[in-house]
C-alpha cells in the first residue's frame, strides 16, 4: 500500500460520503497494524471500500461504502461478508461499528446480516445524530 491506494481510497470514499476523509488519512491508516483495506469493482471500476481494523481479538469496521450509481445492487453486502472474512483471517471473533441511528440504508445491511445494537452514544454525529454502536461474533 503507498500513496497511489490512498489516492484510490480517499477518490472512493469521496464517491460514497457527502463528508470526505483526506487522502493523508488513508495514507496513514493503510500503513497502520491490523488495518486492512478492501476494494469492490463492480463493471471493471472501483464501486466499494472498506477500511478495518482488528485490534486484541475484535475488528472495527472504520468506514464502508458503496459509491452512489451502484447501491441497492448487493455490492454493499458483499463488501461487509468479506470484511467479516478477512477480520476472521486476521484473528478476529467480533465484529463491531458505529452507525447513526438516521441511517437507514447502513441500519438496514448491518440488521440483515445479524448484527445486534450493544450501546448508544447520544448526539455523537455532528448533526447531533445518535451512534448505534453494533456488534456480530465470528
Ligand atoms: C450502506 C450502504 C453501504 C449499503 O450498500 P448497498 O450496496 O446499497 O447495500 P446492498 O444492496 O448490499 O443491500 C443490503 C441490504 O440492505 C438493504 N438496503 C440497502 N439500501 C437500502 C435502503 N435505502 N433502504 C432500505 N433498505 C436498504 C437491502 O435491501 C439489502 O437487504 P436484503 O439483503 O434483505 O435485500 C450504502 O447505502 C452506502 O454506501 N451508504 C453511504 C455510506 C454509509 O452510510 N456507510 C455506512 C456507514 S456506518
Amino acid at each position: 500500500m503507498g500513496q497511489e491506494a490512498a489516492a484510490l481510497f480517499a477518490d472512493l470514499h469521496a464517491r460514497c460520503f457527502g463528508a470526505p476523509w483526506p487522502e493523508e488519512d488513508f495514507d496513514r491508516l493503510l500503513a497502520s497494524s491490523g488495518v486492512v483495506g478492501l476494494v469492490l469493482e463492480a463493471d471493471g471500476e472501483p464501486a466499494g471500500l472498506s477500511l478495518i481494523r482488528t485490534i486484541a481479538g475484535e475488528c472495527e469496521i472504520l468506514t464502508i461504502g458503496v459509491a452512489r450509481a451502484a447501491r441497492e445492487k448487493g455490492l454493499g453486502r458483499q463488501l461487509l461478508t468479506a470484511s467479516e472474512t478477512e477480520a476472521r483471517l486476521g484473528g478476529a471473533r467480533r465484529m463491531i461499528l458505529e452507525v447513526s441511528h438516521t441511517n437507514t440504508p447502513a441500519i438496514a445491511l448491518y440488521d440483515r446480516a445479524g448484527y445486534i445494537e450493544i450501546g448508544r452514544r447520544k448526539a455523537y454525529y455532528r448533526d447531533g445524530s445518535d451512534a448505534r454502536v453494533l456488534a456480530r461474533p465470528l
